[in-house]
């Protein structure tokens, strides 16, 4: 097909946390990019790569067999030195010594805010594709990795829920979600946790103890508490603890799930939503979207501006949480 824009050559790259469905991602934005007679190129290890030069020129070959894959091909960093005007403007000199007329970063908040100064200093064009397991952008309903992550999720607390109910104890699960709960809400809603703890919601330990005790008269005889780390109660441990103080009812367990979350094969729905998103960020970009983010909005492709998914706010969906705690009586 061809390209009629100015852009001949562009450069993708994954950033901050890896998520799952970065690779189908990567896929979708190679092959769109040879699809449409362009040039493209991989950057290594996200800001840190471009910094140090680190790129790989690639084709529709080079994406072969990763739709299924976790993780990314490209690797990724979170990297302080692109944090500076310096940084920056090394990272550009590597971009435009190759020619390279616009970047794609596959990533999250703080790499878009990178890619947003990356634009405002040197004029680049740049596309972000949503990815981070935790779902907090603004312009998006989900982020790439979230869904899968959730499923890892679930299926490790249906285990755990196994083991709670033999002994009768209380778990508390702790889930990843540094700013947001959006993995806590949907997992909690999907194994019926008794109650889900958020950065968005305040539920002290009082309130939980209240809640334990009706527990008791009900005759529960084991609980899943799911708790986001962002929490403001400080995490899965810290609550078990203070809890403990006050009120000693079932035995208490904890497990922090931590960086299981993030590996792993995509789901059907990562896939599907990253090979849209690929194909709509390199067709953004030809058609003039030069400070953009793609976003899954109900269940098109929309463009919005980089600004908001930095600055902007992704609620969570009181709706879920409302129902959670009818159902968790
Ligand atoms: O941003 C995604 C995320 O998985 C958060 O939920 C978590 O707090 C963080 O990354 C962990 O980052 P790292 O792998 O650098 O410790």
């Amino acid at each position: 097909m061809r390209n009629k824009s100015d852009i001949k050559r562009i450069a993708v790259m994954t950033s901050g946390g890896d998520s799952p469905g970065m690779n189908a991602a990567i896929r979708a934005v190679v092959r769109t990019s040879v699809y449409y007679e362009l040039e493209v190129f991989g950057i290594y290890r996200g800001y840190a790569g471009l910094i140090e030069d680190d790129f790989i020129e690639m084709n529709a070959r080079s994406v072969s067999k990763i739709i299924n894959q976790g993780g990314t091909i490209l690797k990724t960093s979170r990297s302080q030195e692109f944090r500076t005007v310096e940084g920056r403007k090394n990272a550009f000199d590597h971009l435009k010594k190759r020619n390279i007329d616009a970047l794609v970063v596959i990533g999250g908040d703080g790499s878009f805010a990178g890619a947003d100064k990356l634009h405002k200093e040197h004029g680049i064009p740049v596309i972000g594709i949503p990815g981070t397991i935790d779902n907090d952008l603004a312009g998006t309903d989900y982020t790439l990795g979230y869904d899968t992550a959730t499923n890892t999720v679930i299926e490790s607390i249906d285990k755990i829920r196994d083991t709670a109910n033999s002994h009768n104890r209380l778990f508390f699960i702790e889930v990843m979600g540094r700013d947001a709960g959006f993995i806590a809400l949907r997992t909690g809603l999907a194994t019926g946790a008794f109650s889900i703890l958020l950065p968005e919601e305040d539920i002290s330990i009082d309130d939980l103890i209240s809640l334990l005790k009706r527990n008791k008269a009900t005759h529960k005889t084991s609980s899943i508490i799911v708790v986001a780390e962002g929490d403001a109660n400080g995490g899965a441990y810290e609550v078990a603890k203070r809890i403990k103080e006050k009120y000693n009812y079932l035995e208490t367990k904890v497990t922090v799930l931590g960086h299981v979350q993030r590996g792993g094969s995509p789901s059907a729905f990562d896939r599907v939503m990253a090979s849209r998103m690929g194909v709509k960020a390199i067709e953004g970009l030809l058609a003039g979207y030069d400070q953009h983010m793609v976003g899954f909005v109900s269940d098109t492709i929309q463009y919005s501006k980089l600004s908001n998914a930095i600055t902007g706010s992704h609620p969570i969906n009181e709706e879920l949480l409302r129902i959670s705690k009818i159902l968790s009586i």
